[in-house]
């Protein structure tokens, strides 16, 4: 039995990438599994295809998490799937990195929408779903939230916002048992960033360059920490989001947090959280 069997998580943007790598995490810790996506039908298929040939029980869902009525569509096909929700992922994301001089209107409102309406459009809905033992949710930030980082403005601000969403409804959800974290990767090699043109790249080269570990991530690098933070064994850190865990920056060591306290944690072997 793994340490998820009878729970039920939606991982939203889960037909590739970081979203594919946590919603195979989750499954193979015993959870059933939403698998969401915008318009890759075929990446959700395989996503839900790998899962099921391991014995392991998913779904896939369409839904713009941006759409109020597509985000009731998804947790009501999840009832009917699963009947009950555990764990919300707020994985689906959106980027692009550029100068001052090209952002757009238009890209403004497709990273806001997608990056900060979408999670905050899902956790009202997931509210609704967990059962009385309350829930997790895990939002996918970015160290881009709070590393100064050029050709960002536009991401940079979304992913800020979604640290702020964390630690407001984290005091807010904390008294119903839902327990409300945030994942801040460094770069991770997906189909998005294989797009955006960035592995191979000098961009490329200066991110790894600052990880003490030398190496981009991949998904099954989040994958843990959300399966951890999905888990049990993480019920300590609502009692602890007061002080803490609100921010885990995978592969660059830290971690943002208020209570001197807990300045340093260190969990399992590669994952060393720091408070600033
Ligand atoms: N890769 C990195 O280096 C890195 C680092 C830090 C943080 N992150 C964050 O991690 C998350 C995943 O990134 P990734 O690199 O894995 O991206 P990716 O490979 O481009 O995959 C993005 C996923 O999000 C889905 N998606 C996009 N817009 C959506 C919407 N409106 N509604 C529902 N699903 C939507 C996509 O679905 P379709 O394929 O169907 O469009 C896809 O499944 C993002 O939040 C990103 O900001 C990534």
């Amino acid at each position: 039995m793994g340490e998820l069997t009878g729970k039920v998580a939606i991982v939203t943007g889960a037909s590739k990438g970081i979203g594919a790598g946590i919603a195979k995490g989750l499954a193979e810790a015993g959870a059933a599994v939403v698998v969401n996506y915008a318009s890759s039908r075929a990446g959700a298929d395989r996503v839900v295809s790998e899962i099921v040939d391991q014995g392991g029980r998913a779904i896939a869902v369409q839904g713009d998490v941006a759409r109020a009525a597509d985000v009731r569509r998804l947790f009501e096909e999840t009832r009917k799937a699963f009947g009950s929700l555990d764990v919300q992922v707020n994985n689906a994301g959106v980027f692009q990195f550029e100068p001052l001089e090209a952002v757009t209107e238009d890209e403004f409102h497709r990273e806001f929408n997608t990056n900060v309406l979408g999670p905050i459009l899902t956790i009202q809905e997931a509210v609704k779903h967990f059962g009385p033992h309350g829930g997790s949710v895990i939002n996918i930030s970015s160290v881009a939230s709070t590393r100064a980082t050029p050709n960002s403005v536009v991401y940079s601000a979304t992913k800020e916002a979604l640290e702020a969403i964390t630690r407001g409804l984290a005091m807010e959800l904390g008294p119903r048992k839902i327990r409300v974290n945030t994942i801040a990767p460094g770069g991770v090699e997906t189909e998005g960033v294989h797009q955006a043109g960035i592995v191979g790249s000098d961009f490329q080269k200066q991110m790894v360059s600052q990880t003490p570990l030398g190496r981009f991530g991949q998904p099954e690098d989040v994958a843990r920490v959300a399966v951890f933070l999905a888990s049990e064994e993480s019920g300590w850190i609502y009692r602890r989001t007061d002080c803490g865990l609100r921010r885990l920056a995978i592969g660059r060591a830290e971690l943002s947090g208020r209570d001197p306290t807990c300045r340093t944690i260190r969990w399992g072997r590669s994952v060393t959280l720091i408070d600033r």
